[in-house]
């Protein structure tokens, strides 16, 4: 009698209409999915940190698209720019597309198309960097061919750490530099070429030479290396950006390297002159070069060039390689004026722009340790 007189009352029916609604909701598959981009786009940005970047500076700021869990945008983060090494944020935007590249291609690899739109707002300057996104980024699940060279970059070989000045020379065969030169084509704008002839190797380890020595001698964008500089262990956890000897030196003797700069410190001059010994020791072993030029020099330009520089970066690294940026000589303040010009003149006489010079080595140790890098969760911020 209680029973039936209860489901004849309207109040258990409305309660029974609720449950049935909130277990559809649940169910709903696109529900489901809001959940697992929300859990992707982390997951993007939990790889796209390890890309390279200038000084390891990680210029990025994320933000997720709170409407739209399948969006996110790439902003410039202006508390890592470096005024005295990098002027006109040349080489920080640049590092905004090996960002994008390492993104794009870890999200291939879980079967997503990474649709980039650069600069949506238009292009930024010096006043508006870092207010206007450097690119929007939409998940797609993976439709028809997988072409792009990001696509096909290697992402996996981000997990083996870079190794600096320890060298052999390079063994890339004529096959795979021809693969790496004809990636120029996925840009029109930009040009790969590959340099292993010995009159060009030989200029452009003297090129290199006088740069780090006009960038290790010049008070300002010393000491901007130097206080970007991550002497101890501690130092690295403190601050997971900036240089570190991670990449110099096996743990076992990093260790003892990290622990004499704290029991002798160094003074700046005298830091500087044994990073160019060591730089210089370590150009006797390069035998090849990567010069990427672009026909313009705009933000566009600068951002696919980081792309490409990253493509390559995974590729030769997954060949056994490493890649190590000599951008010294592109450096935009008035003591490098001279030695910009003179690698102008003899690698981009049409006035393309010298975006970025890479020498290529196979590593002479083992394992190394990771440079410092944010976590996720500190690159990414809410929505102005
Ligand atoms: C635009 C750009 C310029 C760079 N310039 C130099 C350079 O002049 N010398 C150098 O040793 N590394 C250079 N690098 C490499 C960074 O120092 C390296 O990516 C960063 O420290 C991360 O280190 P990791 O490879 O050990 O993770 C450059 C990287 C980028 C993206």
């Amino acid at each position: 009698m209680i029973v039936r007189s209860f489901l004849r009352s309207s109040s258990w029916w409305i309660a029974l209409v609720l449950i049935m609604v909130y277990a559809g909701c649940t169910d709903d598959p696109t529900d489901i999915l809001a959940v697992r981009n929300e859990n992707l786009r982390v997951e993007l940005v939990e790889w796209a940190r390890l890309a390279q970047s200038a000084h390891n500076y990680q210029p990025w700021r994320v933000v997720l698209d709170p409407d739209r869990s399948d969006r996110m945008w790439l902003y410039i983060e202006t508390e890592r720019l470096l005024p005295e090494t990098d002027p006109p944020a040349r080489q920080i935007t640049i590092s905004a597309g090996t960002f994008l590249a390492v993104l794009e291609a870890r999200a291939a690899q879980l079967g997503l198309a990474a649709q980039i739109e650069l600069l949506p707002h238009g292009e930024y300057d010096l006043e508006t960097i870092g207010s206007l996104p450097v690119a929007a980024v939409v998940l797609n699940e993976f439709s028809g061919a997988r072409s792009s060279l990001f696509v096909a970059a290697d992402v996996d070989a981000l997990s083996q750490a870079t190794v600096k000045y320890r060298y052999r020379p390079a063994e890339l065969d004529a096959s795979f530099r021809r693969r790496l030169t004809a990636w120029s084509d996925w840009d029109s704008g930009i040009q790969v070429s590959v340099m292993t002839d010995p009159a060009d190797v030989q200029w452009l380890n003297e090129i290199s030479r006088q740069a780090y020595v006009i960038e290790m001698r010049n008070p300002a964008t010393r000491a901007e290396t130097y206080e970007s500089t991550r002497m101890t262990r501690r130092a690295r956890r403190q601050q997971p950006y900036g240089l570190a000897y991670t990449a110099n030196f096996r743990p076992m003797i990093l260790r003892v390297v990290e622990t004499s700069q704290i029991l002798f410190p160094q003074s700046h001059e005298k830091w500087a002159e044994t990073g160019i010994d060591q730089f210089t020791a370590a150009l006797d072993d390069i035998n090849t070069y990567i010069v990427i030029t672009s026909e313009t020099n705009d933000r566009t330009a600068q951002v696919q060039t980081g792309r490409m520089l990253q493509a390559l970066w995974m590729e030769i690294q997954a060949a056994g390689h490493v890649v190590l940026a000599n951008s010294q000589a592109l450096q935009e303040y008035p003591k490098m004026r001279e030695l910009y010009t003179k690698v102008h003149e003899r690698l981009a006489p049409d006035g393309e722009t010298v975006q970025m010079i890479l020498a290529v080595a196979r590593p002479a140790t083992g394992r190394h340790l990771h440079s410092p890098r944010f976590r996720a969760e500190a690159l990414i911020s809410s929505p102005d």
